[in-house]
Order: C-alpha cells, then structure tokens, then sequence
C-alpha cells in the first residue's frame, strides 16, 4: 500500500494585511519547526501582495507557503495577473488553481485550468487542482460526472505525485458550515483515485485532498477517511489554533 504525507494547506482567500498574516506564518512555523512532522506537510497560501513577507516569515521552518492563482503564461501583457514564475520568485513552493471562487467568478474553464496547472509544473511548483459540485449538480445525481469531467479537463500533462495534489471541494459546502456525509467524502475520493489512472503517472501516490467546512470538530473523521490525504481549509486556516488542531487530527 502506498504511503502518503498528508497535506495541511490553508486558502487564506482575500483575508489578512502584511502584519497579521506574517504574525500568523510566523505563530504556525513556530509550532512546526525546522524539521517537517512526519504525518503532514503545512502550507499557507496567503493573498499574493504578501507571499513574499508570509514566505520569509516561514524561512527556516519547515512551514511552505503558496500561491491562490496564476497565469497560464511565463510572461507578458497580462494587467493584473500573476505568473507562476513570479509565484516561485516570492517564495511559493505551490499554487491553487482552478478553485471554485474562480471558476464562478472568473468563469474559469478546465482547460484554462489545465494552462495554469502546466504553468504551475513549468515554474517548478505543485499544482494544487480543486475540482467539486455545485449543490444542483449532486441534487440531480450528477456530481461524480461532473468531478470526472473536471479532473480529466484540469489535469496537466506532466502530472506525477510530486507536482499534482487533487482538492475535492464541494461547491456547497465551502464557507458555509456544511459538509458532505463521510461515506459521500469516501466515495468521490474513491471516484478521484480511479480517474487519475491515464492521468497522472502514479496515480496511488498523489493526494487528494477534502476542502468545505473543515474545522477541528470535523478533521479527524474527514481525515481518517481512505482516500482522504488532507485537507484545504479556508476560514479555520486564518486562526492559527484551529488550523495546528486541524494539523494535529491527521491520523
Ligand atoms: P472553507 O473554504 O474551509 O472556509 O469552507 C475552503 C476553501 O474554499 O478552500
């Protein structure tokens, strides 16, 4: 059986200021320490105005930090966008695309996606692909059809273990207190697993993370699920003590 590190990483979405977020990166690469815990990795991924001072704040430790987005481009005559290189250059070891706020409010394609996670690859980062339904799409009993479609359109060519970590997000359940039962969670891991075969390399070894509603309540039996190799935690990731409990619930 394959062993996977899980992976802790926190979506600090549009939230904190260059004080309290460095005062936040330094709390959790306090509590970690020089040397990685041997369950999990902890990233941050803060707001791209300071990943550089959040990635200098977690120097030394064993603390990684990311970014939330990119661009499909090294360079160029894009106002406003973010290359992954420059992501890399401030400090980023990995970068989110494709979440949901994204492809909501930026009406952000797979196959955008897919140009930001080769990007991502390119820079030397790992991407970190979020795919999920919305609540109409698993009322209507479509929500593996439509994870499926979004994995087998987002994923890069290139992806291996190493530089690809599936987050399963529920559109529905991010931000909103609500999580899918355990034995759904279960099953679109499952689902996710099987899909990476003829994506990815080594399909056993990559992590596929839950994000939606994690806190310290819910994190030990979200983790303690097959299939479940972390968790990406948006507003408990902004309070260093929830997100160190949310650390310390992997099996
Ligand atoms: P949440 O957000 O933990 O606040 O639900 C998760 C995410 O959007 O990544």
């Amino acid at each position: 059986m394959t062993v996977r590190r899980y992976l802790i990483a926190g979506n600090w979405k549009m939230h904190c200021r260059r004080s309290d977020g460095t005062a936040l990166a330094a709390d959790l690469a306090a509590r970690v320490g020089p040397t990685p815990d041997p369950r999990f990795d902890l990233l941050i991924c803060p707001p791209a105005t300071i990943l550089a001072p959040v990635a200098h704040a977690v120097a030394g430790s064993a603390v990684l930090a990311g970014g939330q987005d990119c661009h499909a481009q090294a360079q160029g005559a894009h106002t406003g966008d973010i290359a992954a290189e420059m992501l890399a250059d401030a400090g980023a070891s990995s970068v989110i695309v494709g979440h949901s706020e994204r492809r909501t409010n930026h009406a952000e394609t797979s196959t955008l996606i897919k140009g930001k996670a080769a990007a991502a690859l390119r820079a030397g980062l790992t991407a970190i692909v979020c795919v999920g339904e919305t609540e109409a799409e698993r009322d209507t009993g479509r929500a593996e059809q439509v994870v499926a479609g979004q994995l087998s359109g987002s994923i890069p060519d290139g992806a291996t273990a190493a530089n690809t970590v599936v987050a399963y997000e529920p559109v529905w359940a991010i931000g909103t207190g609500r999580t899918p039962t355990l034995a759904d969670i279960a099953a679109m891991h499952a689902m996710i697993r099987a899909k990476l075969v003829g994506l990815v390399a080594d399909p056993d070894a990559v992590r596929i993370l839950y994000g939606g509603s994690v806190k310290p309540s819910n994190a030990a039996e979200i983790l303690g699920l097959a299939d479940v190799d972390g968790a990406l935690v948006g507003g408990a990731s902004l309070k260093a003590d929830d997100f160190w409990a949310i650390a310390q619930a992997c099996p």
